[in-house]
């Protein structure tokens, strides 16, 4: 027995040492920089939130007590003068339909996914499961038999600007 344990033990020293020295002639034959770190993907991953806008042309509460106004001349926003088009800002969606702003939640009441609009119906659709909601918030097509949450809109500044509130 102690025999046995002893060969162990020596095995797992050799196999050790073994392997240092491989590390060794590895990194010597490499360069440092490629042995000084243990990270495996140093790759740094660029994704933001996909369809969100950053803040620019923002001001105001965009989550909570909703009280925000975007600006309609701001890049990221200037399409919304488009009948048809849509955008997202913090969990609301924003869109131009046929004219008129909406804004509501974009938060699908059934199991939370993102809806988007469709100017052709002028409504808003999951693409999860195939809700869809007015664009006074209620449903039209389950499963989802919540409303979603609507809020007000305003023009300012010459309908440069677009006031959304609770
Ligand atoms: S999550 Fe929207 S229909 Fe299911």
């Amino acid at each position: 027995m102690e025999t046995s344990q002893l060969s162990r033990g020596q095995f797992l020293k050799q196999l050790g040492m073994s392997s240092a020295a491989l590390m060794s002639f590895y990194c010597l034959g490499t360069g440092l920089t490629s042995c000084s770190s243990s990270s495996d993907d140093p790759t740094p991953s660029p994704t933001t939130g996909g369809g969100t806008n950053t803040n620019s042309g923002v001001t105001g509460t965009t989550s909570g007590a909703i009280d925000f106004t975007i600006d309609l001349t701001n890049s990221n926003f200037v399409k919304l003068k488009t009948e048809g088009e849509f955008t997202y800002v913090g969990d609301i969606i924003i869109a131009n339909a046929k004219g008129t702003f909406v804004a509501l939640s974009k938060v699908c009441t059934h199991q939370g996914t993102t809806i988007n609009y469709r100017s052709g119906t002028n409504d808003f659709l999951c693409p999860n499961h195939g809700s869809q909601f007015k664009t006074d918030g209620t449903v039209s097509k389950d499963p989802a038999t919540k409303a979603l949450a609507v809020y007000k809109t305003e023009l300012l500044n010459s309908g440069n600007s677009l006031k959304i509130k609770a």
